[in-house]
């Protein structure tokens, strides 16, 4: 990565601690960081003398989202993380009990919840595919599912949290249409880390965040609903600004709102700009080191751990080599260590910032745009000290 070194000493966190859990929240750049916090500053200095001011500076972030996604501007909700997308097309769809959803068996309980309420509330059953080691057998997965349930919805990561396999999305979802299912993508482990097109990927629904992968303000998020399909979905809560602008409070008009016909049917009342002027300045700091770049980088890192740690006695990898079934995020195991010890030795005695992994039993590893070959050895020789006193005490 080209001024590695510059990009780093812009991250205060690395001068204490191994930053290798991106997957969970994003660090973000000074740079990115001081337009946040003038953006707050104004919001919170001159309240609504300026706030359309804000507010025209805040409605970039729509398109930037819009544009990193391969959107149109209607089709993208700001919501505020990427649950409260998942949750509100989950909550917004009209089920009929008996309904059939199909998930994979590596999803977040960010989707995974909203699921099983759906499931709890309208008599939906939820169903799995499994994510296996290559895209063939997880596509025969998938494929086997389909055929068996002929599911109303399907729904599941573009990037796997719990192994980070990148899922053939270009595959499925032409099946998944075959079979007349609607599909939801969630881009939480993707956007940022990986290149995203929902238009051409054919995506009906899909939700992520900004605070993540691209390392933008926590309480940014986004929902996309493709551009015809905004009518299927009733969104479960109401507000000033969700529904169409009318001049005059009169009871016909109480009686007759209706939803915008955009994607903004789900935000109402008075929110925060500030958050999105600071999304707009991670996108921007992101795409100035370039999009290329950070996956090159990334994938490099990757090829490189696996390498390093493959001699270690006992260490386990769980995740993809093939690039395009991988992304920047690896599971590691250790035998004689489940996946939680592993993450509290590893923080505890090595101050590296992982993520536990339950099934497989390891720790998760992010490697982000700022993350080093030193990064990694660090890790690298904490596993070989590990190793080393496992054997011991088995020994
Ligand atoms: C795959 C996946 N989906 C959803 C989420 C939840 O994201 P948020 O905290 O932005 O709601 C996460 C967070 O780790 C995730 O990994």
């Amino acid at each position: 990565m080209k001024d590695l070194e510059q990009l780093r000493a812009r991250l205060p966190v690395l001068r204490d601690v191994t930053y290798l859990n991106t997957g969970t929240m994003g660090v973000m750049a000074e740079p990115v960081l001081e337009q946040y916090v003038e953006a707050l500053q104004r919001v919170e200095q001159f309240g609504h003398a300026r706030w359309d001011e804000m507010w025209s500076a805040a409605a970039a972030a729509r398109q930037r989202v819009a544009e990193l996604v391969g959107a149109g501007l209607e089709e993208i909700a700001f919501t505020g993380n990427n649950t409260d997308g998942l949750a509100l097309v989950l909550a917004s769809l009209r089920w009929s009990a008996g309904d059939r959803i199909l998930t994979s068996d590596q999803e977040h309980p960010a989707l995974l919840l909203p699921l099983s309420a759906v499931s709890r509330r309208h008599g939906v059953t939820v169903h799995q595919f499994t994510i296996c080691s290559t895209p063939e057998e997880t596509i025969a997965s998938f494929a086997e599912r389909l055929e068996e349930l002929r599911p109303r919805l399907v729904a599941f990561s573009h990037v796997s949290c719990e192994t980070g396999v990148r899922l053939p999305v270009e595959r499925l979802v032409p099946m998944a249409r075959e079979y007349g299912a609607l599909v939801l993508l969630d881009l939480a482990q993707s956007v940022g880390q990986c290149r995203v097109d929902l238009r051409l990927l054919g995506v009906d629904f899909a939700a992520g965040n900004g605070h993540k992968w691209l390392h933008g303000p926590k309480g940014t998020g986004f929902l996309f609903v493709r551009r015809d399909l905004l009518d299927l979905l009733e969104p479960p809560l109401v507000g000033d600004g969700a529904v169409e602008p009318a001049f005059e409070r009169t009871t016909a008009w109480l009686e007759g709102w209706r939803f915008r016909s955009d994607a903004r049917r789900f935000e109402f009342g008075t929110r925060n700009p500030a958050p999105w002027i600071g999304l707009t300045a991670a996108i921007d700091y992101l795409e100035a080191i370039g999009w290329d770049a950070i996956e090159r980088h990334q994938r490099m890192l990757v090829r490189w751990l696996h390498e390093r740690i493959s001699a270690i006695p006992g260490v386990r990898w769980y995740s993809a080599l093939d690039p395009a079934y991988g992304s920047g995020m690896v599971t590691l195991g250790m035998s004689g260590r489940d996946g939680e010890t592993l993450n509290r030795v590893l923080w505890e005695r090595f101050q590296i910032v992982q993520r536990r992994v339950m099934v497989p039993s390891g720790v998760r590893v992010s490697c982000a745009y700022f993350t080093s070959f030193e990064d990694l050895e660090k890790l690298a020789s904490a596993l070989e000290q590990l190793a080393v006193r496992t054997a011991g005490v088995r020994g």
